[in-house]
């Protein structure tokens, strides 16, 4: 397993969030989370980029227990985060966003080096080519469709290379004719054996692209499936019910 969790619980004073969460994902797996509101999705994703700290539970990652404010950093450790809020800069433009705080130098005089901008230019036309768009590298976010700010924000995420990418809610911001290439992103990210956790409301687009799927309701998780060999009204039955806190029969 890339990533496997037991037990965590975050409370923020009076109020508990996670209530002993644990779940799992592989590599070139997709892993989707899904709940209504306030459920903690935004919590445990952020439990899990090293943002807020468990108060009790374990996180391992490839086997070894890791403690994020302790021990390494989460992007150290090969996880990265899409934020809700994207959290781009929008009067920079894309190649901008995806260096901030690691901005290449021409290595001559070490790090008082000029800024290698044209280096840069050239690996985010890379990245955001292997995404499969050519949105130009020198264009100010602000001017960008919410589906191109998306994929600014995913090249950013996946400069660091990352072995497991959170993304909390990405198809909010888009257009439903853009929810497809997000999709087909997705489904290339996992062909690189990236492990993916999907947090979304449009649980047909999730059922589409998600290995398993765990339904969230105050801060546990009530269920745990395996998407393969059921369909998909079956599944968004189920996650319906179980969100409304209806054991499978409908029953209470
Ligand atoms: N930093 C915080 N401080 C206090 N309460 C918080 C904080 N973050 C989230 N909460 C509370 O935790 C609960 C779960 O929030 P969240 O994880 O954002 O849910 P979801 O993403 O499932 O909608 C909510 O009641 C929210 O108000
Ligand atoms: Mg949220």
């Amino acid at each position: 397993m890339i990533l496997e969790i037991n037990d965590i619980t975050k409370s923020f004073g009076a109020v508990d969030v996670l209530k002993g969460v644990s779940m799992s994902v592989d590599s070139a797996q997709c892993y989707g989370l899904v709940g209504d509101n306030g459920a903690g999705k935004s919590t445990l994703l952020k439990v899990l980029s090293g943002v807020h700290h468990p108060d009790s539970g374990e996180i391992r990652l490839e086997d070894r227990v890791v403690d994020f404010n302790a021990e390494i950093g989460a992007r150290l450790a090969g996880i990265e985060m899409i934020f809700q809020d994207l959290a781009l800069c929008d009067d920079l433009d894309a190649t901008a966003n995806i260096f901030m705080g690691r901005e290449q130098r021409k290595s001559t005089v070490g790090r008082f080096g000029f800024l290698d901008h044209e280096g840069m230019k050239k690996q985010t036309e890379e990245v955001l080519a292997s995404l499969g768009t050519d949105l130009p590298a020198d264009q100010r976010v602000r001017t960008l469709s919410g589906g191109q700010r998306q994929l600014v924000a995913v090249a950013r995420a996946l400069e660091f290379q990352p072995k497991l990418l959170l993304m909390d809610e990405p198809t909010a911001a888009l257009s439903v004719d853009k929810v497809g290439v997000l999709l087909e992103l997705i489904e290339r990210l996992k062909a690189r054996g990236v492990a993916i956790i999907l947090v979304s409301h449009r649980f047909t687009d999730l059922i589409q692209v998600c290995d398993k799927v765990g339904v969230l309701v105050h801060g546990k998780i009530v269920d745990e499936f395996e998407v393969a060999g059921h369909s998909v009204d079956n599944l968004t039955t189920r996650i319906v019910r179980r969100m409304s806190g209806l054991d499978l029969d409908g029953e209470e």
